[in-house]
């Protein structure tokens, strides 16, 4: 009898950097203040990777070195390592290529996924694509963005919001029959939003130049209140399109893990899908949004509560756009870190 494989997480790590730039000096930098921005957004805080030539991968590799020694794993078994980033080292090579290399995963092949804040939800969904296939029984997806590299410390619609973190998982292949792992997944683009979030220059479309520094068209801008109301429409959709798909009522979700962008758009979300607060999974007070990384951060920040057969729906939004929701029975018993 064939076994049908399905991906499930086996465990998940992370790293913020300990440099905090907090709302109270945001006011010392731009016009703001703590109370609009933690009214609006629900941040207090966010994590800044400070010093000369330190990319994404530094902190990707923190988190996926943590991963494999809490999970017992020897890297040279690993398979494929992904890793969702819109911040890489360089343009090229992939920084995949360069946290594998230096976490020791030298029989993985490994390369960047590019979809934005919905980047670690493709990721994963194409790690269990893989194991599904039976092309891979091991593979790390790893969520990391140094936002601070891509942020105008002078636009005060943008600064307040982003921080800089990596968060990382490992998928492991198991018997579909157990009944846990990831059971449904939707991921959506629509091209039609590309200039309502996006970095301008940089690419090949306007590559770098003294004119495209002095315009500073490098950072990244977006177009707040659209972006807000896409990603509470399509978000909820979604969520309701994956509890219909998979036959879940609100009472059956032990957790809502969504992208934290601003606390007030996951709880318009949280209330469109009739899912109360305590069931959903927030850290953006402390790590603002982190694009790639909030949801792995996330998975880190509530993994000692987790517990096997918990019914988790992840949901995502971010610039493309993209979005999706995942479904998962989680297949494991957090335990709290010592
Ligand atoms: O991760 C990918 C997805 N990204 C998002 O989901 C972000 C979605 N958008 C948002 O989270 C919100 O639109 C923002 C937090 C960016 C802005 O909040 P808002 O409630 O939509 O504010 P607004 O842009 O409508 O601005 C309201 C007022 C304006 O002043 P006036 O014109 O009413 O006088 C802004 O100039 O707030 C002002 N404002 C600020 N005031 C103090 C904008 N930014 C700030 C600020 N501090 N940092």
């Amino acid at each position: 009898m064939q076994i049908i494989k399905r991906a499930s997480i086996a465990g998940v790590a992370g790293y913020v950097p300990d440099y905090v730039l907090t709302n109270s000096m945001l006011e010392q930098m731009i016009d703001t203040n703590n109370e609009w921005i933690t009214t609006r957004t629900g941040i207090q805080e966010r994590r800044i990777l400070k010093g000369e030539e330190m990319g994404t991968s530094v902190m990707a590799i923190e988190a996926v070195k943590d991963l494999l020694q809490k999970t017992a794993t020897d890297p040279a078994t690993v398979d494929l390592l992904i890793c969702a980033t819109i911040t890489p080292d360089r343009i090229t090579p992939a920084t995949a290529n360069i946290i594998a290399h230096a976490v020791g995963a030298n029989r993985a092949f490994s390369y960047d996924l590019q979809a934005a804040c919905s980047g670690f939800l493709y990721g994963l969904d194409t790690a269990a694509q893989f194991i599904a296939s039976g092309r891979a029984q091991k593979v790390i997806v790893v969520g990391a963005d140094k936002m601070s590299s891509i942020t105008n410390y002078t636009d005060r619609a943008t600064c307040i919001l982003f921080g800089d973190g990596a968060g990382a998982v490992l998928v492991t292949a198991h018997d579909a029959a157990s009944g846990y792992g990831i059971v449904d997944t939707i991921c959506k683009a629509d091209g039609a939003g590309q200039d309502l979030l996006y970095q301008k220059a940089g690419g090949s479309k306007l590559p770098a130049s003294h004119a495209t520094v002095d315009a500073q068209a490098h950072y990244i801008q977006q177009d707040g209140q659209n972006v807000f109301k896409a990603a509470v429409k399509a978000m909820s959709e979604v969520v309701l399109d994956i509890m219909a798909n998979n036959h879940l009522t609100p009472a059956d979700i032990t957790y809502l893990v969504p992208h934290q962008a601003n606390q007030r758009i996951l709880q318009l979300v949280a209330e469109r899908v009739a899912i109360p607060m305590e069931k959903v999974m927030l850290n953006i007070a402390k790590y603002g949004n982190t694009t790639a990384a909030t949801i792995p951060l996330c998975l880190w920040d509530y993994e000692d509560k987790l517990k096997k057969g918990d019914k988790v729906i992840v949901t995502v939004f971010g610039g493309g756009f993209t979005w999706g929701a995942m479904y998962m029975v989680w297949g494991y018993d957090g335990v709290k870190a010592v």
